[in-house]
């Protein structure tokens, strides 16, 4: 399984770097480019057109089809707009939400949401 993401501020690059796993991450230069093998993204919350490069990593040629899952990285400061990207990119592409973090997350946000991807196949 691939890991997609994309950072701003690099949190969610150093949870992904900590996985140890196969990723890509998306930026303004890709995010147009065809993936062709399964993936589950990783996203940081932020206002819409700053994650729009996501949706259209996933809406790019049959993108859509190989994404298993969404997990998100937020701050709970954010209250209910907590991880509302991920939230919503697990809606909209009806994929599972697999795990929402904090800024880089912990141990066990690593631990847990290896789990979840190695429980996804
Ligand atoms: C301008 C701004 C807006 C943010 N809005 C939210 C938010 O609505 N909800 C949330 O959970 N986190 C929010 N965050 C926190 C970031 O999503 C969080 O720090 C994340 O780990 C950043 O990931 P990155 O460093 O990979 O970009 C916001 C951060 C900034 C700077």
């Amino acid at each position: 399984m691939k890991i997609v993401y994309m950072s701003m501020t690099g949190q969610t690059r150093k949870f992904v770097k900590k996985l140890g796993m196969d990723s890509l991450e998306i930026t303004l230069d890709n995010a147009f480019q065809e993936i062709y093998e399964p993936y589950v993204i990783v996203a940081p919350t932020y206002e819409k057109e700053a994650t729009s490069i996501l949706n259209d990593f996933i809406e790019t040629g049959h993108n859509q089809s190989y994404l298993k899952g969404v997990a998100g990285g937020g701050n709970r400061n954010f209250n209910t707009l907590f991880c509302f990207t991920a939230k919503d990119l697990a809606q909209d592409y009806h994929v599972p939400l697999l795990h929402l973090f904090e800024f880089q997350g912990s141990d066990y946000d690593v631990k847990f949401f290896k789990e979840k991807v190695n429980e996804l196949g």
